[in-house]
């Protein structure tokens, strides 16, 4: 069955893209002076790679590092225990952080990283996320920058899988379950 018929775009590309160059408006308004910015990976290399060159238009100058973390296997529940697979190369004791993540459900993706960085001594920690999920909240954690919220059901596309399929999409979809 082709993949268009069992996904139902729920944010386009264009939606998409004038929401990012909002949110690197926002990131530059916020002062965050000898910026870091810290993809995790894998779910936001799409958004975080459209998001930095928004901030090269927002006139910012980041470094870029990346960590990655795991938390979800390969099913749509996460398993609640996060595991750095891949760390940051950058000495951040006294530098601004911006991590940025695809979506923000429990908060235990986002709070592990945060609390990494900050036990390091970074200056200052912000979060950036794509999509936020209110219902699942399992950590109390806002992110300080948010594209948009998001319905309570599992998502792919722009970067976002199911068992590693689906990240090539340039949408957002909800998954069609059978
Ligand atoms: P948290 O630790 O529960 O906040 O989960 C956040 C992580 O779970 C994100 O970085 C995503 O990689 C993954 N995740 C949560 N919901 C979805 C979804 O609907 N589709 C794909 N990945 C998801
Ligand atoms: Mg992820």
């Amino acid at each position: 069955m082709p993949v268009a018929d069992r996904l139902e775009v729920i944010l386009d590309s264009e939606t998409i893209a004038r929401r990012v160059a909002e949110l690197a408006e926002s990131i530059a308004a916020a002062g965050l002076d000898n910026l870091v910015v810290i993809p995790i990976l894998k779910g936001s290399f799409i958004f975080a790679a459209d998001l930095i060159r928004a901030l090269h238009t927002a006139a910012l100058k980041p470094e870029v590092d990346f960590i990655f973390l795991s938390s979800y296997g390969t099913g749509t529940e996460s398993s609640g225990r996060i595991a750095v697979l891949r760390d940051i190369e950058t000495e951040v004791a006294g530098r601004n952080l911006l991590l940025v993540d695809d979506i923000l459900e429990s908060g235990r993706t986002l709070a592990y990283a945060k609390d990494l960085m900050m036990a390091r001594r970074a200056a200052r920690v912000a979060t950036c996320v794509l999509l936020e999920k209110r219902v699942r909240r399992a950590v109390s954690i806002e992110a300080d920058f948010r594209g948009f919220l998001c319905p309570d059901e599992f998502v792919v596309g722009y970067g976002m899988d199911l068992a590693h399929r689906y990240r090539e999409l340039p949408f957002v979809g909800r998954l069609m379950r059978d």
